[in-house]
């Protein structure tokens, strides 16, 4: 590795092996709190898929492996469109996500730019419903 080139999210963190632990966090509490069922109910019953899933996105989009950019032809947002995302869903998304990485990656900084960044990524796939938007 070029000794001057900038590091990426993806190595500061630990790399894969710390994004599949967040990730396992993240679908393990989405299993087992009563916080989570709504979102919980929208997935399918085999969640392993899902953990392989949202850690290749996650190691494509912390300047990691390019590998799920290169396979999926769709962006994040596009995927959404069309599952009924609540806000109620996204903020459960959100809080989960932010219990996980919190408990898993020993680095507050890292994890608050991190959460800011999934917090307006949900926000974009929750759009307010009709009677929000009146
Ligand atoms: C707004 C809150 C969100 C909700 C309610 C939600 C829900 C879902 C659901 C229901 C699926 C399909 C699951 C299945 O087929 O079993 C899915 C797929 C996925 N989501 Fe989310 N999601 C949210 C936010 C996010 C965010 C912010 C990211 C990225 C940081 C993300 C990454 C993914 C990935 C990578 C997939 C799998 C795509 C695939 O392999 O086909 N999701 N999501």
């Amino acid at each position: 590795m070029n000794a001057t080139a900038p590091q990426t999210p993806f190595d500061r963190i630990g790399g894969e092996p710390a994004i599949r632990r967040m990730v396992d966090r993240f679908y393990d509490l989405m299993e087992s709190e009563a916080a989570y069922a709504e979102l919980r109910a929208m997935h399918a019953d085999d969640l392993l898929p899902m953990r392989v899933s949202l850690t290749g996105f996650l190691t494509a989009w912390m300047g990691g492996p390019r590998t799920w950019f290169e396979r999926e032809k769709s962006c994040i947002m596009s995927i959404h469109r069309g599952l009924g995302i609540s806000r109620a869903t996204a903020a459960q998304w959100v809080d989960a996500m932010r219990r996980a990485a919190q408990e898993t990656i020993n680095d507050p900084p890292f994890v608050s730019a991190m959460m800011e960044a999934f917090a307006h990524m949900s926000a974009g796939m929750a759009p307010p419903s009709e009677q929000e938007a009146a």
